[in-house]
């Protein structure tokens, strides 16, 4: 059956219950893959309609995965939709949801509300519970320095599709107990990741590599010395990207683009990651990519919805 696929027995004896704070793309997500893996789901977000939306999104992106796990057998496809959503609960109540075995935190790109969010759940979450962020770009060190159980507390990094991405980032700070680090890399590999470690440091594996890639390419393009088409192509057939760099800026959103690029310039003072004129204009402009309509290159809306 599906449980077979998608989880190992052993860490589902550490963690069968996840809570995921944040209702958008990444905390969905998160949510998805764990409730897929048989884990019992709660999702906490301040904005109810926020919730209601990821709701949404879950059920049509586990169609999308229950087309492929059980293709030729309609009735399996319906069983695995309805039980992974049965799993999932929603809340906008955090004190509701504190008591769990595992809470990953997927809010907004910020240091102090990630500070705050966990100073909370420090207090009102049993001695067992592991914390962990979802940051991107901000030191995971940094995020948990108000708390005490430092040792239960890391980094577990997705990437953008969640259901479809196969990599997870676990980040190991000083402070992480080896137990800790194990049930981290467990739990990965039970919702169907590869895990690979990292320390704390600015970007961690993927986005310090990615961060370069695409300022260079912007580069390229705002000098005028390739369209952004060819510069597309280019890495698609010649270093086999599945999307070229502009085609991943208007996926991931320029503004988060310009947020990475910028927290890296200051983290690490590597002038690869100076701001850059285009990217800046473009922002202040609202083409933020696919979720405004038009970022790099224009997108049809569907439903109220840009989509690829
Ligand atoms: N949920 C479930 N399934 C999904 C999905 C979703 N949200 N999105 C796509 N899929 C599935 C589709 O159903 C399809 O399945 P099939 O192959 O069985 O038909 C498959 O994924 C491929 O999707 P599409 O045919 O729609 O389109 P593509 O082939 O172009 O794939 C893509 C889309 C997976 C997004 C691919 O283009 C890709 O891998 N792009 C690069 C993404 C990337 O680099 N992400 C990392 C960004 S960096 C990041 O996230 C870090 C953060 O800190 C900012």
């Amino acid at each position: 059956g599906f449980t077979r696929k998608f989880s190992s027995s052993a860490a589902l004896n550490s963690v069968k219950t996840v809570t995921v704070v944040g209702g958008g793309l990444m905390g969905s997500g998160i949510a998805q893959v764990a409730a897929q893996a048989g884990q019992n789901v709660t999702i906490v977000d301040i904005k109810p309609e926020l919730l209601d939306h990821a709701q949404k999104s879950i059920q049509n992106n586990l169609q999308r995965v229950a087309k492929k796990v059980h293709k030729d057998d309609p009735i399996k496809m319906e069983q695995f939709v309805k039980e992974s959503i049965s799993r999932i609960k929603i809340t906008t109540n955090v004190e509701e949801a504190a008591n769990v075995d595992l809470i990953v935190e997927a809010i907004v790109e910020k240091l102090e509300p990630k500070q705050e969010l966990f100073n909370k759940l420090d207090k009102i979450s049993p001695e067992h519970t592991i914390f962990a962020t979802n940051t991107s770009s901000i030191s995971v060190n940094a995020i948990g320095s108000g708390i005490k159980r430092k040792d239960r507390f890391g980094g577990l990094h997705f990437f953008n599709p969640v259901p479809v991405m196969r990599l997870l980032e676990v980040i190991k700070t000083e402070s992480m107990s080896e137990e800790t680090y194990k049930i981290m890399m467990e739990w990965g590999k039970s919702v169907g990741k590869t895990c690979i470690t990292c320390k704390d440091t600015p970007g961690f594996v993927v986005n310090r590599l990615l961060g370069p890639y695409s300022a260079e390419a912007l580069r390229l393009y705002e000098r005028g010395d390739a369209s952004k088409e060819d510069i597309d192509i280019g890495m698609k057939l010649g270093a086999g990207y599945p999307m070229g760099p502009f085609e991943l800026a208007d996926y991931t959103g320029l503004d988060t683009n310009k947020y990475v690029l910028e927290v890296l310039h200051k983290l690490t003072n590597n002038p690869v990651f100076r701001p850059i004129p285009l990217l800046d204009k473009m922002v202040s402009e609202g083409k933020l990519g696919v979720k405004t309509g038009e970022g790099f290159y224009k997108y049809k809306k569907y439903k109220g919805e840009a989509r690829l």
